[in-house]
């Protein structure tokens, strides 16, 4: 209890208005829902597209005089990245391109002064999981052959080796024996915290750098992570992900709070370790993702829910989730998914719980004034929860076309037909190279008005009160 009211007291309080205002409009119920049989491709597909066209109406970054890249408020920076991933997966899944313009519109105009995604305007909420999320949309377009820009801009190999670079520059050693720091910029708030997601981005993002490009480095750096994440005791024995610590204890005073896309970003990176190694090496990755597979049973509701069916234990069923936490099995699914193409052992544990959690999905779709507009809760069958945004649009795309992964081309490499082009000293300019100190026109200290990604103790505590959480 001590260590979770100290982690609250440095949480960024935010968003709780917000979300009441949003659950406010979400709508009323007019029963249309979405129709879907996840056993047929043309059924999946007509669902997927309804869903993204009612997410990218959330996006405003299009219109006159707006910011290419940017969501409205209440989402933050990173949130928007995810979104473009979602929508690469999008292209990749049902092949239909609507949408790429403004993907690749959006994933150029952010790349930031050094081509990193670490832009100016962002720096009051860019940490480590904020810019691994955008460096991971960039990955996903390498992997999946999304067009190449133009060869005057930045290309997204290299755009995901900045990231890469810009956060190995980052391991820490002062303390906690390494790890990542969440915040990038220490006047930020949380900088004094190290956490799962920004290490796990880090992780998921050299293991696919080491797959795609057979660069032994960077999967020196994944096992690198993942031994470090072990020891902390972040990640448990029994593979569950806590959600982070404090460098002013030494990482003594774990947070146990357990989200979804903790363990789907060190699955996935998992994944590709599993499919870049041999031999016992390769047989010791296929022990850590099985156990990674167990633990995820804690975000599959048990009854009365429908079986297998994914759900945000930590806040969904007491009506506690902020805007960040609606989108986070969107991560899941995604990375689930993926899983299947580089470690095809998990295909059939995967596919049960991807064709249930999108059937469930679907059917609570029945909000807003279109009737299509999906929630959050998709354990109470074709009940649609009154809640509206970007994060549950996401989710509920990304479930639902996971389940086009069988069809779906398998990731490419340099060597299997990839075609973008890298550069493995990139994002290194500019003057801040792995050391977090200010931009000249940062904001001053006093700023904590920022946001950057997840972890949301604070919007929990106050509204929970929730000691249940953390023991
Ligand atoms: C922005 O993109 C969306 C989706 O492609 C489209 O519906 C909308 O018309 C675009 N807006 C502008 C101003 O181009
Ligand atoms: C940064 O903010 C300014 C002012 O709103 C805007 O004109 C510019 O396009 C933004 N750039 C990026 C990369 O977001
Ligand atoms: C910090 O914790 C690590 C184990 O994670 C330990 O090896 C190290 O000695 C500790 N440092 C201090 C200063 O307590
Ligand atoms: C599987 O998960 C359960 C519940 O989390 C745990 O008790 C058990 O030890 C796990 N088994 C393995 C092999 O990791
Ligand atoms: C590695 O991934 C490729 C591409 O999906 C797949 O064909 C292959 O079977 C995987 N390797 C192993 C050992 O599972
Ligand atoms: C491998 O990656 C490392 C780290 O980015 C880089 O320094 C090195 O030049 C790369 N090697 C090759 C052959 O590209």
């Amino acid at each position: 209890m001590k260590s979770l009211r100290s982690s609250l007291s440095t949480r960024r309080p935010r968003s709780w208005l917000t979300n009441a205002a949003l659950i406010v409009l979400g709508g009323t119920t007019l029963g249309t829902a979405i129709t879907l049989d996840v056993e047929s491709q043309g059924s999946v597909k007509a669902a997927a597209k309804q869903v993204a066209y009612d997410m990218v109406h959330f996006y405003t970054g299009n219109n006159t005089g707006d910011v290419p890249g940017n969501l409205p408020a209440p989402y933050y920076w990173w949130e928007a990245g995810a979104m473009f991933g979602t929508l690469i997966d999008y292209w990749y899944y049902t092949g239909d391109d609507t949408y790429n313009e403004i993907t690749t519109q959006a994933l150029q105009f952010q790349v930031g002064d050094n081509k990193n995604y670490e832009p100016t305007n962002q720096t009051k909420t860019l940490g480590n999981d904020d810019q691994g999320f955008w460096g991971m949309a960039v990955m996903a377009a390498a992997e999946q052959k999304y067009p190449d820009p133009p060869a005057e801009e930045p290309q997204w190999l290299a755009l995901a080796q900045a990231v890469f670079n810009r956060q190995a520059g980052r391991w820490d050693t002062q303390y906690c024996n390494g790890g990542l720091r969440w915040q990038i910029f220490s006047f930020n708030t949380g900088y004094d915290y190290k956490n799962s997601i920004s290490n796990g981005c880090f992780f998921n993002l050299a293991a696919r750098l080491a797959v795609y490009t057979g660069n032994q480095t960077y999967a020196d750096w994944a096992n690198k992570v993942y031994d470090w994440i072990s020891h902390t005791g972040m990640m448990t024995a029994d593979y569950h992900f806590y959600d982070g610590a404090h460098t002013t204890l030494n990482c003594s005073d774990i947070n146990r709070i357990e989200w979804t896309y903790n363990v789907g970003v060190f699955l996935l990176g998992a994944a590709n370790m599993y499919n870049l190694t041999e031999g016992a090496e390769q047989q010791l990755w296929k022990t850590r993702i099985n156990g990674m597979l167990n633990s995820s049973s804690l975000f599959f509701a048990p009854a009365p829910s429908p079986p297998n069916v994914m759900w945000e234990q930590a806040c969904e069923p007491h009506g506690t989730c902020d805007t960040d936490n609606y989108s986070f099995k969107a991560y899941l699914s995604r990375w689930m998914a993926a899983t299947t193409k580089l470690a095809p052992f998990t295909y059939d544990f995967v596919m049960l719980r991807l064709k249930a959690s999108a059937t469930a999905a679907a059917a609570q779709c029945s909000g807003g004034a279109s009737g299509t507009l999906c929630g959050m809760k998709w354990t109470e069958g074709a009940k649609y929860d009154g809640t509206t945004g970007v994060g549950q649009q996401m989710a509920a795309l990304s479930v639902i076309q996971a389940n086009l992964i069988t069809n779906a081309s398998a990731p490419v490499s340099q060597n299997t037909g990839g075609t973008s082009k890298g550069d493995a000293s990139a994002g290194t300019g500019g003057s801040n190279d792995g050391n977090p100190s200010a931009p000249k026109n940062a904001i001053t200290g006093k700023d904590k008005a920022g946001a950057g990604i997840l972890t949301t103790l604070v919007l929990i505590g106050v509204i929970g009160g929730c000691w249940w959480m953390v023991s």
